[in-house]
């Protein structure tokens, strides 16, 4: 059965276009219901709209300006969310930690993609961190990594795959960047294969 997926982004959105293109592909047997961004300008709402994806903007300065709580934030976008019914919640470059206010309605639902390796670099800065401990010789490689979300840890969780990126002497923060991101599109593609094969 064609799987639904929710997809939250916060940026540019090439990970969302890997889903997109490898549904389209049939490489993937899914459908993306809806895409929200935490931001406006969000390009990957543009790639959603081109794809004929329904899409929600959902910002948090509204709730701080009128002193609601982040919690209020995480409720009111998990009913958003729960509104279209998915399988899975992708996390694809969302850029806010959510609480349990929302999590508690996906339980082990939840999927995120973290450009690190499990355990190493976690947070909003991973790529520019292992590159900084590569060149103080600290690593050879970094990778990335897709994995359920059942609590509140930042880019921790059940590991559903990971993958390794090399990095060369000759790089810089750019092309470690774009092999990183490469990498991204493949494995969330087969991390999200596998989810849905074991939900059959
Ligand atoms: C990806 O590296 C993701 O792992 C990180 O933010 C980036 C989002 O890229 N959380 P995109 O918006 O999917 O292009």
């Amino acid at each position: 059965m064609t799987a639904r997926l929710v997809v939250l982004i916060s940026g540019n959105g090439s990970n969302l276009q890997a889903i997109l293109d490898a549904i389209r592909l049939r490489v993937l047997d899914a459908q993306v219901v809806l895409v929200v961004s935490n931001r406006q300008a969000a390009y990957g709402l543009v790639r959603a709209a081109q794809a004929g994806v329904p899409t929600r903007y959902h910002p948090l300065k509204p709730y701080r300006d009128a002193g609601r709580s982040r919690t209020e934030y995480d409720a009111d976008l998990a009913q958003i969310v729960a509104a279209a019914k998915p399988d899975w919640v992708v996390l694809a470059g969302w850029m806010h930690i959510l609480s349990d206010a929302f999590l508690r309605h996906f339980p082990y639902r939840v999927v995120n993609l973290h450009p690190a390796l499990p355990g190493q670099f976690p947070g909003a800065h991973a790529i520019e961190e292992a590159f900084a401990a590569f060149r103080r010789g600290e690593i050879k490689q970094t990778g990335v990594m897709v994995h359920l979300v059942p609590d509140e840890q930042v880019d921790r969780g059940p590991v559903i795959l990971s993958a390794e990126v090399p990095i060369y002497a000759s790089d810089t923060l750019e092309t470690l960047t774009q092999r990183i991101h490469q990498t991204e599109h493949k494995t969330l593609v087969q991390a999200l294969q596998r989810l849905i094969a074991g939900d059959e």
